[in-house]
């Protein structure tokens, strides 16, 4: 198992309210598994998706990533910088630098050299092999998630987290993403857990789970 939560409880107070946004959720990913989750708007994927990521902390519960109990790590951002790759809906890519230097910031954080050749590589694979020196505002936003895809996918992750990947694309980038998430699953072995609202890509889902009123159901 690459991932493995148990009983895990999140709630948030607004005001007076106190809103019980995760309840008991409890689910196992396997290496190489797809995991798709969907959910009404507010239901806490966003929610459940920063706590199985490390940037957030549930109230109880425990989360086991890679044999790790992620309660008891001290050094968080090297364990997530390490084993987690994020997509989020807005790319997040930074402005000032270049696509290339964009995708290698996982590894300067982590002071690791740099293999031109490999990133060379990787820029052909995702079809930008003549943007590397480009900066992201001259970027579709298609483009621009497939910079965002190999910023996560770059320290080879044990996992990728992609909160609502396709939210800000057109029909064709959808396809083009999901066709891109299931290469890198299937040449890669690479696992994911995906929250969307989009129907096709919450099919790619080897396991698919719906969130709501705090419960995670599998289908
Ligand atoms: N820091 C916070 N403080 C208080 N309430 C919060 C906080 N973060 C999230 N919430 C609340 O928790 C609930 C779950 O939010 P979350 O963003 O996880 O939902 P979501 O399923 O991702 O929704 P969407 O589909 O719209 O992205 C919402 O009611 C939200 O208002
Ligand atoms: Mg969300």
């Amino acid at each position: 198992m690459i991932l493995s939560v148990k009983n895990l409880s999140k709630n948030f107070r607004d005001g007076k309210k106190n809103l019980n946004v995760l309840q008991d959720v409890s689910f196992d990913v396997k290496k190489g598994e797809i995991v798709t989750i969907k959910g009404p708007s507010g239901s806490g994927k966003s929610t459940l998706l920063s706590i199985l990521g490390t940037l957030d902390d549930a109230d109880s519960g425990k989360i086991v990533i890679n044999s790790t109990l992620i309660n008891e790590v001290k050094d968080l951002n090297k364990l997530r910088n390490l084993n987690i790759g994020f997509v989020f809906q807005f790319h997040n890519l930074i402005s000032e630098l270049t696509l290339e230097e964009n995708v290698l910031i996982p590894k300067m954080i982590n002071k690791e050299e740099i293999d031109n050749q490999k990133i060379e590589e990787l820029f052909t694979f995702f079809d930008l092999q003549d943007r590397m020196k480009s900066f992201p505002n001259d970027l579709s936003g298609g483009e621009k998630q497939r910079v965002a895809v190999m910023r996560a996918i770059i320290n080879n992750p044990s996992i990728v987290i992609a909160d609502e990947p396709t939210g800000n694309l057109d029909k064709e980038n959808v396809l083009k993403i999901i066709a891109l998430f299931k290469k890198l699953n299937i040449n890669n072995k690479l696992t994911f857990i995906i929250a969307t609202h989009d129907d096709q890509i919450f099919e790619i889902g080897h396991s698919k789970y719906n969130l709501e009123s705090g419960k995670l159901i599998k289908i």
